[in-house]
């Protein structure tokens, strides 16, 4: 059974009369620990597939099961409950919390799931070590670097340990020599741990990276190298 099966799947914007196919009947099938990369031009749909990937938000029309479940039907609680137990994203902005230091970020995902204080301290921490920040754990964002920062983002990412880990541009900030470090980070990981990493990128270093590339175009899959 596939991780992810999104089938027929559509999601359509109506902005001032003008109807917006960001997604338009996609099909899309990603296995178990699959590393695959979507490309496209702006536009074309990359973040708004993320975006239901992760159960952010649901489809207006068509099936996307994740796990073997459902999503397309369920409740915003019930979409947000998948999402806290299997989905990490990594955004291109980091989205981290200023005034929280890197473990404090790293731990805030870990609080969704009820674990307790110990016990989020201590998967913070190995989630750090992971990403080789150890010695930055205390330091708050403006303290660090912008590759650190992505790494941060990363172990908050990973440190609840979901099945699959969606990306939005992560490389847009760095430049080629973390672009190639964060990649052989995230490769260790699928490998060492299974997860599943859904990268949306323009960078082709990315894309040459990956097992599989697929490509949209106005909300389609053009192509897909699987
Ligand atoms: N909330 C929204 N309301 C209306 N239209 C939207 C909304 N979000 C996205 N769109 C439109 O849907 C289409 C797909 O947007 P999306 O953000 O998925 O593209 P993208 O492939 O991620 O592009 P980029 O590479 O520029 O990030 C675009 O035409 C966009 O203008
Ligand atoms: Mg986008």
């Amino acid at each position: 059974m596939a991780l992810i099966e999104a089938r027929r799947v559509s999601k359509h914007y109506r902005l001032g009369g003008q109807e917006i196919k960001a997604v338009d009947e996609l099909d899309l099938s990603i296995d178990r620990a699959e590393f695959l990369a979507v490309m496209g031009p702006s536009g074309s749909g990359k973040t708004t597939l993320l975006n239901l990937l992760g159960c952010l938000a649901s489809p207006d029309k068509g099936s996307l099961k994740i796990d073997g479940e459902e999503t397309a039907a369920l409740s915003k609680a019930m979409r947000t409950k998948i999402r806290r137990e299997k989905v990490g994203f990594i955004f291109q902005e980091f989205n981290l919390i200023p005034i929280l230091n890197a473990v404090e970020n790293v731990e805030l995902p870990l609080k969704y799931q009820g674990a307790t204080k110990d016990e989020r301290r201590r998967r913070a921490n190995i989630a750090l070590e992971r990403v080789g920040l150890s010695e930055r754990a205390k330091h708050k964002p403006s303290q660090m670097s912008g590759g650190e920062q992505q790494r941060v983002a990363i172990a908050r990412a990973l440190a609840a340990e979901p099945a699959i880990v969606l990306a939005d541009e992560p490389t847009g900030e760095l430049d080629t020599e973390n672009t190639s470090k964060l990649l052989e980070l995230l490769k260790d990981l699928n490998r060492d741990f299974g997860q599943t990493f859904v990268i949306v990128t323009h960078d082709p270093a990315v894309s040459g990276f990956t097992n599989r590339v697929v490509r949209l175009r106005d909300g389609k899959v053009e192509s897909d190298s699987a």
